[in-house]
C-alpha cells in the first residue's frame, strides 16, 4: 500500500502521508495540509473524518464486524459478562481470575452514593427526563468524588473507573425510584453488577426480592452490546470534552447529553413509541412503511452511519429476544410488529438502495420491556452500558503524549465584513 497520497490544487502538488491501522484501514493525514496549501478539508457531520487513532474498538461497517480490543462482539455477548467486558475496554486485556475478583471487589466497595447526594434527587420534578437527571447527577458526583487517579496509574485508575461504573447504576436507579415516589434502595453486596441494578430499580424494602436470572443475563448482554462503538456521537463528545483536559465526570456527563437524542441513544425509546403507535392505530405495516417513505421520514431503529450491511449487535439482540421472551413466557405483540416491519423494509428498494438495516436499538427495547424497564429509562440503560467505552476513550485521550485540544475548523459562509448599523437606522 502506498504510504503517500498526492493532491494537486492550483497547479501545485502536495504529498500527504497515509496512515494504516492494524486492520489495514488507510487514512490520509492532512494535519499539515493547511499550513502548506491554505486548504482545509470539509466533511459535514464528520462522515469521512478520522478524528483520532484509537486502540479500543474496531468496526467494519461493510462486513458487519464489531470487536472490542480485538474480541468479536458475538463471543463477548455469549461468553463474557458486562463487568469483564468493562475491564477489557478500560485496560485493554481480559482480566485473569484474580484481576476480575479484585475489580468486582472495587465495584462493590464503591457502590454507595454519598448520603448527601440523595437529597439532590429531591430537587427534580417527578416527570423530569431521566437522562437530564443522569447527566446532572454525574456532574454532581464529580463534586463529591473529585479525585480521579492519573490515567497512567492503572491500578488506581481502575478504582476511579469502578467508582464511576458502580455509582452510575445507583444514580440511574435512584432517579427512577424518585420519579415513582419510591424509597431509594441501598445496593446489596451479594449480587452481581447487573442483578444489583435490577434490585436497585425494583425491590421493595419490605418484601423479599430476588432478581430473575434470565432477566439479569439479558440485561447484562444488552450492557455488553452497548459497551463501546468507536467514534459515535456521544463517545466523540466525551473525547472532545476530555481533550480540553476536563475531568472524567464532566466528560461523561456531556456524553450522556449527546446520547440522549432520538438519532442516537434515544432511538430505543423512539422505536417502542413507533411500534406502539402502529398497534394503537391498528395500522398495517406495509401502509406504515409507505407513509415513512412518502414523508421521507425515519424508521426508528433503522440505518446506521457506519453499518451498511447489517449491525452485528442487532442480529444478536434479535436472537436473544425470542429466547428471552419464551423463557419468561411473554408474548409481546410489538415483537411481531417489529419483525414484520423488518421484513417489509428489507424487501423494499427504498431501504435496499439506502443500505438501511435494523440497528442495535430496533430490538433492544423489546427485551427491556420484558424486563419491566420503564420506557423513559431505555436511554439510561444505554448510558450505563456505554460507560466503560466512555471511560476507555477518556483515558486514551489523556494517555496520548501528543494529545491536543480537539478543535475542528469550518468554512465560513455568513455575511462578509459590513459596518455596524446604528439602532435608529435599522428600520
Ligand atoms: N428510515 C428511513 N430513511 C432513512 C433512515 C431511516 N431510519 N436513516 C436514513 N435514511 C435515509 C435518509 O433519509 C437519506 O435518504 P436520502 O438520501 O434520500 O436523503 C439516506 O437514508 C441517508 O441518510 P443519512 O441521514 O445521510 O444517514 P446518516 O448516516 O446521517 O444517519 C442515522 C444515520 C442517524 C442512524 C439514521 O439512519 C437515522 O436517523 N436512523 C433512525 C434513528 C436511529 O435508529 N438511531 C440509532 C442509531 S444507532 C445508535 O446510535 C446506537
Amino acid at each position: 500500500m502506498a504510504d503517500k497520497a498526492t493532491l494537486t490544487y492550483n497547479g501545485k502538488t502536495y504529498e500527504l502521508p497515509v496512515v494504516v491501522g492494524t486492520e489495514n484501514e488507510a487514512a490520509i493525514d492532512i494535519q499539515h495540509l493547511r499550513a502548506e496549501s491554505g486548504l482545509i478539508t470539509l466533511d459535514d457531520g464528520y462522515a469521512n473524518t478520522g478524528s483520532c487513532i484509537s486502540n479500543i474498538t474496531f468496526i467494519d461497517g461493510e462486513q458487519g464486524i464489531l470487536r472490542y480490543r480485538g474480541y468479536p462482539i458475538e463471543e463477548l455477548a455469549e461468553y463474557s459478562t458486562f463487568v469483564e467486558t468493562a475491564y477489557l475496554l478500560i485496560t485493554g486485556e481480559l482480566p485473569n481470575a484474580r484481576q476480575l475478583a479484585e475489580f468486582k471487589a472495587l465495584l462493590n466497595e464503591h457502590q454507595f452514593i454519598h448520603e448527601n447526594m440523595r437529597h439532590h434527587f429531591e430537587g427534580f420534578p417527578a416527570d423530569a427526563p431521566p437522562m437530564a437527571i443522569l447527566s446532572a447527577m454525574l456532574n454532581t458526583l464529580g463534586c463529591f468524588e473529585p479525585a480521579v487517579a492519573r490515567p497512567s496509574d492503572e491500578p488506581n485508575f481502575l478504582a476511579s473507573a469502578a467508582r464511576l461504573l458502580s455509582k452510575v447504576r445507583a444514580i440511574a436507579a435512584a432517579s427512577y425510584r424518585k420519579s415513582m415516589g419510591l424509597p431509594i434502595n441501598y445496593p446489596r453486596f451479594d449480587l452481581s453488577y447487573t442483578a444489583n441494578f435490577w434490585h436497585l430499580m425494583f425491590c421493595m424494602p419490605n418484601a423479599p426480592c430476588e432478581p430473575d436470572p434470565d432477566i439479569v443475563r439479558a440485561l447484562d448482554m444488552i450492557f455488553i452490546l452497548h459497551a463501546d462503538h468507536e467514534q459515535n456521537c456521544s463517545t466523540s463528545t466525551v473525547r472532545m470534552v476530555a481533550s480540553s483536559q476536563a475531568n472524567l465526570y464532566a466528560s461523561v456527563a456531556a456524553g450522556v447529553c449527546a446520547l440522549w437524542g432520538p438519532l442516537h441513544g434515544g432511538a430505543n425509546m423512539a422505536v417502542i413509541e413507533m411500534l406502539e403507535g402502529i398497534r394503537a392505530r391498528g395500522e398495517s405495516v406495509p401502509a406504515f412503511v409507505a407513509k415513512v417513505k412518502d414523508a421521507h421520514a425515519r424508521l426508528m431503529g433503522f440505518g446506521h452511519r457506519v453499518y451498511k450491511n447489517f449491525d452485528p449487535r442487532a442480529k444478536i439482540i434479535k436472537q436473544a429476544c425470542d429466547r428471552v421472551l419464551s423463557r419468561l413466557g411473554i408474548r409481546d405483540p410489538l415483537l411481531d410488529i417489529a419483525m414484520e416491519l423488518e421484513e417489509v423494509a428489507l424487501r423494499d428498494p427504498y431501504f435496499i438502495e439506502r443500505k438501511l438495516y435494523p440497528n442495535v436499538d430496533f430490538y433492544s427495547g423489546i427485551i427491556m420491556r420484558a424486563a419491566k424497564i420503564p420506557l423513559s429509562m431505555f436511554p439510561v440503560l444505554f448510558a450505563i452500558g456505554r460507560m466503560p467505552g466512555w471511560i476507555a476513550n477518556w483515558r486514551e485521550v489523556h494517555l496520548n503524549p501528543k494529545a491536543r485540544i480537539y478543535r475542528p475548523r469550518q468554512v465560513y459562509n455568513g455575511p462578509t465584513k459590513r459596518p455596524y448599523t446604528m439602532l435608529a437606522a435599522r428600520g
